[in-house]
């Protein structure tokens, strides 16, 4: 009897697999839409603090503010200079931007989602959008401002009086008022109905094959999902990855800032420090050195370059050194191993990170 060649190939295939110990390399089967709801899902309503109610007043103002660099010591920098809207609210530099002079130690983050984040920044030193509004203003390698300063001169402005009287009901101006319009205008930058979103409403061909074999390694093989899941895609929690720190190592003026922030959070070894000691300036905890948190990734292939540094430039390279297991570091976290992905898997893996990048939500505001 002649056989077919196909089943002959498939049969000989068969029985090599099992020879080998019959470990068949199954490619990972495409997870449902519900399946991927419940680890990941929709984006609900925006969370808005009780004293600090969205209006649409509220957040022209707050959007003001934010472009305004009358905010900045020296007139040259907004809040926008390090966070653009083109490049989802963060830079393209590694490190900082800085105050003119001054050097900044970490990546400017991406803002879009960021009322969602809780705590906020890489080592989660501030814990909502309205107790840190005024942080980079007063910082001095941000804005290096005073906020009495900045009050005064708002209200001899001929604008600023009408547009809080518009937001709050008077003209009063305020510390505590600049803060809540600008964590108003923060809110309202919520990014969602991305191809993710619509493939978990059912919409199977809002993923194209790339992207939905991307989407099955993110929860299977390469295992993102333990760290970033939730609507966001994060756990909120602090990781040490051992991210390169090349950059930093190798400039005294960026160690010098990072000695001087260690020093004002009260890191007792802030003198010897060599690198940015991350989470453990916060809880002072040693076990926290070198972790930070975990960043969402809606509309990630907006802002690079990645990580709390800047060290890693494209998603590539980004997915690259997690299939290589993260850094170096002997303390890195043990959730991270070598992933074994070949060039397909990880171009696919990147493919669907793309999947992630959706539209501003239009927010019905009164
Ligand atoms: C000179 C550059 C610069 C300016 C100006 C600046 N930022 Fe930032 N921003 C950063 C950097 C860098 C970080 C990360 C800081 C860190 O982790 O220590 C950050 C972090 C943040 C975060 C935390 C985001 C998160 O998810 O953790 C928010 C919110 C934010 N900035 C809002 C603002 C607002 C509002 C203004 C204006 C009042 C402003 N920034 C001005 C560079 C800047
Ligand atoms: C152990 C938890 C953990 C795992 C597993 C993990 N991540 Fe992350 N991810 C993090 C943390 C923590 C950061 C920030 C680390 C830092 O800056 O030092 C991060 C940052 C990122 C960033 C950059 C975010 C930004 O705004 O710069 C991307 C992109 C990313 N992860 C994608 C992935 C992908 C893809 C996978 C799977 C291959 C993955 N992550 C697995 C915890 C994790």
């Amino acid at each position: 009897m002649i056989m077919p060649l196909k089943p002959v190939i498939a049969g000989a295939l068969v029985l090599l697999t099992l020879l080998l110990g019959g470990k068949v390399q199954a490619e990972e089967p495409v997870p449902a839409p519900e399946q991927v709801k419940a680890a990941i899902g929709h984006l609900g309503p925006v969370p808005v603090p009780p004293g600090n109610p969205l209006s649409a007043a509220k957040v022209a103002l707050g959007k003001k503010l934010f472009n305004d660099t009358r905010l900045s010591g020296d007139g040259s920098l907004s809040c926008q200079t390090c966070h653009l809207p083109e490049h989802g609210y963060a830079t393209l530099q590694a490190l900082g931007p800085a105050y003119p002079s001054q050097y900044e130690r970490r990546n400017s983050p991406a803002l879009v989602n960021v009322a969602y984040n809780q705590p906020l920044i890489w080592d989660g030193r501030a814990p909502g959008l309205d107790q840190q509004a005024l942080g980079p203003v007063k910082n001095i390698l941000h804005m290096n401002n005073d906020v009495d300063l900045l009050v005064e001169q708002l209200k001899a402005d001929g604008d600023y009086p009408e547009a809080f009287r518009k937001a709050y009901g008077d003209a009063g101006i305020d510390a505590a008022r600049i803060a809540s319009a600008l964590a108003s205008f923060e809110r309202t930058l919520v990014f969602d109905d991305s191809p993710l979103d619509r493939y978990m409403d059912g919409d199977l061909a809002a993923l194209d094959a790339a992207q939905q074999h991307g989407l099955a390694l993110f929860l299977g093989k390469a295992n993102c999902i333990q760290c970033h899941h939730g609507p966001n895609l994060t756990d909120n929690q602090f990781h040490d990855l051992a991210v390169p720190e090349q950059a930093i190592v190798d400039n005294p003026q960026i160690l010098a800032a990072i000695r001087f922030d260690a020093q004002r959070m009260g890191l007792p070894d802030w003198a010897q420090l060599t690198r940015d000691p991350g989470r453990e300036l916060v809880s002072k905890d040693p076990t926290d050195r070198g972790k930070f948190r975990t960043m969402g990734l809606r509309n990630i292939e907006n802002s690079p370059p990645y990580m709390h540094n800047g060290a890693l430039a494209t998603l590539a390279e980004v997915v690259a050194f997690y299939d290589r297991g993260g850094g170096d570091d002997p303390h890195k976290s043990p959730l991270l191993k070598p992933l074994g992905l070949n060039d397909a898997e990880r171009r696919d893996l990147v493919a669907f990170l793309r999947a992630l990048t959706g539209t501003q939500r239009h927010l019905l505001l009164e």
